[in-house]
């Protein structure tokens, strides 16, 4: 007989870091609201959780972060400054983020770590599995990973995370995960965690990248985590014992990821997201394409 899962409904996105690196831009404007072309990098994130099922949307926020709630509130000034002039697609894009999801906010307060701040979903997540979708990574819309891995968890239960290779030297950058094969192409199973280890000690060039699928016994976990690596309560810690112990909510099962994946978080691969992404746009994309091709032409001129 084959268990039934419960459903996922719920998507929780952390969002009250301080963006430092994009600094002065995020003194007054938080770092999920930067443009990327022209929407706001958290609307990207949204939109994922959305298209994967998930409509019940909890962001996790600190100070400073009001313009995320009211990017993703009406604004009825503007609709109706929009409707009076007849502009119907301006509109409907001021509306598309108001009509998404059903998003609930929750603060954090002292900023402990990722692993305090998925605790501090939990009074709103409960006894249900739940997703995790960190902002720095922007998953490329065509190449579904959390539709995949929500598909996984129904099929194993427990938690799923996502995995992706990097480059050995990039490793400390990352959580690292000891995998095993499980006969299914894209799916492992996970043996351990170990939150941003030195490149000699890591044990693959497997990392996690932000998007998790979690069996709600993490919080149980996460109320005991000490502190651990930059002194913060790590979320990889915790995955790290339910990953060592199935007893505790299952197995934990990593999806291989192999599409296009943009830190947002990091400036430089910022731009790159902006301008792949406006290359392959409808609109903007051919006028782009041509400016670009005869930029990059002189830029190699003049070397
Ligand atoms: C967090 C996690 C890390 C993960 C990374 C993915 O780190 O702690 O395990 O690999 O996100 O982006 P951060 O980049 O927030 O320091």
């Amino acid at each position: 007989m084959t268990e039934t899962h419960p459903k996922i409904t719920k998507a929780v996105i952390p969002a009250a870091g301080l963006g430092t690196r994009f600094l002065p831009a995020t003194k007054a404007t938080p770092k999920e609201m930067l443009p990327v072309v022209d929407k706001p990098a958290i609307q990207y994130v949204v939109e994922e959780a959305v298209s994967a099922g998930l409509d019940d949307v909890l962001m996790v926020t600190g100070r400073n972060k009001r313009p995320l709630e009211d990017h993703f509130d009406r604004n009825y000034e503007l609709e109706s400054a929009l409707t009076k002039k007849g502009d119907q697609s301006r509109l409907a894009k001021v509306q598309e983020s108001s009509d998404l999801a059903t998003m609930h906010y929750v603060r954090q307060g002292d900023p402990r770590g990722l692993g305090h701040a998925v605790l501090c979903a939990a009074p709103h997540v409960g006894h249900e599995p739940f997703a995790v979708l960190l902002g720095d990574d922007l998953i490329d819309p065509r190449d579904p990973l959390l539709q995949r891995m929500v598909e996984v968890q129904q099929q194993h239960g427990g938690s799923v995370i996502a995995l992706m290779e990097v480059d050995p030297a990039q490793i400390h950058l990352y959580g690292c995960a000891a995998v095993k094969p499980t006969g299914e192409g894209d799916v492992v199973q996970i043996t351990s965690l170990v939150e941003k280890p030195d490149p000699a000690d890591a044990p693959s060039n497997l990392a996690i990248i932000g998007r998790y699928v979690l069996d709600p016994a993490v919080f149980g976990i996460l109320r005991k985590t000490e502190p651990g690596r930059g002194g913060e309560i790590q979320l990889t810690d915790a995955l790290q014992e339910l990953a060592a112990d199935e007893e505790l909510g299952g197995p934990v099962h990593g999806v291989v990821f192999k599409g296009r994946r943009y830190d947002t978080g990091d400036r430089g691969d910022y731009l790159r997201a902006i301008v792949r992404l406006a290359c392959e746009r409808e609109d903007l994309g051919p006028d782009f394409r041509t400016w670009l091709r005869d930029y990059v032409t002189e830029e190699m001129q003049g070397s």
